[in-house]
């Protein structure tokens, strides 16, 4: 008998927008959820909380990114983070990261590690 969990749906590609980035609700028992920011077929998925203070990052519903799409910004002081690792370049939590979350992609669905937020 397999007891390994699966892992969990997020969502399809094509429900991120190429440039933008997604939020999604924490999972039951969880208190941060996630965001997905996609380039696209590049994406990337982060535990939505900021380093600084452990705060969500987007000031809106799906609003992760700066205006010109370059960086994942912090809404509440304004931390820049670079969408490809997650680092913090600029703002109080300099040199800090965001969370990364293990993700696969298979026929076009992104699917997250069973144990994320
Ligand atoms: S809570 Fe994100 S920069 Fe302060």
């Amino acid at each position: 008998m397999d007891d390994e969990i699966p892992w969990r749906a997020l969502c399809r590609l094509e429900d991120i927008p190429d440039g933008g980035a997604k939020e999604f609700a924490p999972s039951p028992g969880s208190y941060s959820g996630l965001f997905a920011v996609r380039r696209g077929a590049e994406v990337v998925v982060y535990e939505n909380s900021c380093p600084h203070v452990g705060v969500p990052l987007n000031w809106a519903p799906d609003r992760f990114l700066d205006g010109r799409c370059e960086h994942i910004v912090c809404g509440t002081h304004g931390a820049l983070f670079r969408i490809e690792d997650g680092m913090c370049i600029k703002g109080p939590c300099t040199g800090e990261a965001l969370e990364p979350i293990p993700f696969r992609i298979e026929d076009g669905v992104v699917f997250v590690d069973p144990e994320a937020p």
